[in-house]
């Protein structure tokens, strides 16, 4: 009997992290039979995603609408998940992530009693507020998952530590490395996109974005102020900010930053051309959890603009450092980074610790193993393990031990 899979997704980091998964499920036709179910919570940015990756949804369920409250987005997830549910009859559905989309879809599969596999779970803040609503829809899609596909090694330590059970967890690497690293090999213009009028002047590039609610509205203005005050500080640099289109983001960023010299505002680009730019950027300042996983593939610093991150393994490996929102931090850290070229370097070494590409067969395998009732569900040296951190040149002359404990994320 074949395995039947829905894999569900919502939003343009869903459809990022899952293009490579829905292919390897269907590289293997005589043990799976795959359907996508596209909620629809993003329009624009989801379906530009998926047309770039050949998937069209078996179902697409339209929910966006204008500003929507977390609240009625959920009901209309839960209502139009169970129906594809009964259509297709799973006997698994796949969730990604953290979104609304994610622990609704989650939340619909178990009330049908099917069985739902969770990639890229375990992460944590340890604060509900921060990422708002993204802490709770993760630990809420913890609680109904029947396999835990955890990212990384520390992943894995959070769900242990909330009593998930080992052999419910498989340590896969995130599945955006695999997407970026299909993607990096093939041949990109930026003629005809948002970026064709951006001069090159030998200006150094600083991409930035941001969209998370929790920063909305005081923090979102600081950090735009203290844009403005680096294109004032630094002649020798330009601003790229492709904005997010949630309205509440596009209000604050276009009233203060519009027609401002060397920051240029563009729409959202399409992901080979965004990641042409992170491997044309000089570094990144981000809010957003995927840009923190890829930029480190290129080597590109990235300046988180959060208080907390689930994802602390760059920052533990040296490659991010998170600064927050105010005005100065951003200002001192970014102008360190401009000005400091030893700093930089150490900002810019290292393996990614997030992936090697892998994923996403890691993720199926474990997936054809379940349904065949076997176990363990992937064996431990097929898992995804961090390469050690090489010692940055700067800091040559500390111990071994101490470079050694970093990279193990214990420093
Ligand atoms: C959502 C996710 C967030 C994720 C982000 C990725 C939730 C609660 N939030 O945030 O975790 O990091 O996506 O980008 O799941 N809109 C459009 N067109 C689009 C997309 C959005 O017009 O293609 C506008 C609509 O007015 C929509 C609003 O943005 O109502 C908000 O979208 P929503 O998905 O609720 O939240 P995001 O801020 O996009
Ligand atoms: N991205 C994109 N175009 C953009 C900005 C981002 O394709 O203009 C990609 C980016 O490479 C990453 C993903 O979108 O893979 C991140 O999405 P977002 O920041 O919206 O969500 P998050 O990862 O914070 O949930």
């Amino acid at each position: 009997m074949k395995c039947r899979i829905i894999a569900v997704l919502g939003t343009r980091p869903e459809a990022i992290k899952l293009a490579l998964v829905i292919h390897a499920l269907r590289q293997r036709p005589e043990e799976f039979e795959t359907a996508v179910v596209h909620t629809g919570q993003h329009r624009t940015m989801l379906d530009s995603a998926l047309q770039f990756f050949k998937i069209k949804p078996d179902f697409d369920l339209a929910v966006m609408r204008p500003n929507q409250t977390l609240n009625s987005l959920t009901g209309r997830v839960l209502d139009t998940v169970e129906n594809a549910c009964q259509r297709f009859e799973p006997n698994m559905v796949l969730v990604q992530g953290d979104t609304t989309t994610a622990f609704a879809s989650a939340l619909a599969a178990y009330y049908c009693k099917i069985p739902v596999g969770h990639i890229e779970a375990g992460l944590r803040s340890h604060n509900l507020y921060d990422p708002f609503p993204e802490e709770a829809n993760r630990r809420l899609a913890s609680v109904l998952a029947e396999i835990h596909f955890a990212p990384t090694a520390l992943a894995r330590e959070n769900l242990l530590v909330e009593g998930v059970s080992a052999e419910k967890i498989v340590v896969t690497g995130n599945t955006v490395i695999d997407t970026l690293r299909a993607l990096s090999v093939l041949p990109y213009s930026w003629e005809n996109t948002p970026l064709a009028n951006i001069p090159d002047d030998n200006c150094r590039l600083v991409l930035v974005t941001s969209h998370r609610r929790e920063s909305w509205g005081a923090d979102q203005e600081h950090m735009c102020m203290a844009l403005k005050d680096l294109v004032k500080q630094h002649p020798d640099i330009r601003i790229i900010y492709p904005v997010h289109m949630n309205p509440n983001v596009r209000s604050t960023v276009n009233s203060l930053l519009q027609n401002t010299d060397r920051i240029h505002l563009t729409e959202p680009l399409d992901y080979i051309t965004f990641v042409s730019l992170l491997r044309r950027c000089f570094l990144v300042l981000t809010d957003s959890g995927g840009i923190q996983e890829e930029a480190p593939t290129f080597g590109k610093p990235v300046l988180v603009l959060r208080k907390l991150t689930e994802r602390p393994e760059a920052a533990q490996f040296g490659m991010a450092k998170i600064i927050g929102m105010s005005r100065d931090a951003i200002v001192n850290e970014t102008s360190h980074l401009l000005n400091d070229a030893l700093a930089y370097q150490d900002m810019s070494e290292g393996e990614n610790p997030y992936g090697d590409g892998h994923s996403s067969e890691r993720i199926v395998e474990a997936v054809a193993r379940w349904h065949e009732k076997k176990s363990p569900l992937l064996a431990a040296d097929k898992q995804f393990k961090l390469a050690p951190r090489p010692v940055p040149r700067r800091r040559k002359s500390d111990s071994q031990e101490g470079a050694n404990k970093a990279a193990a994320g214990k420093a």
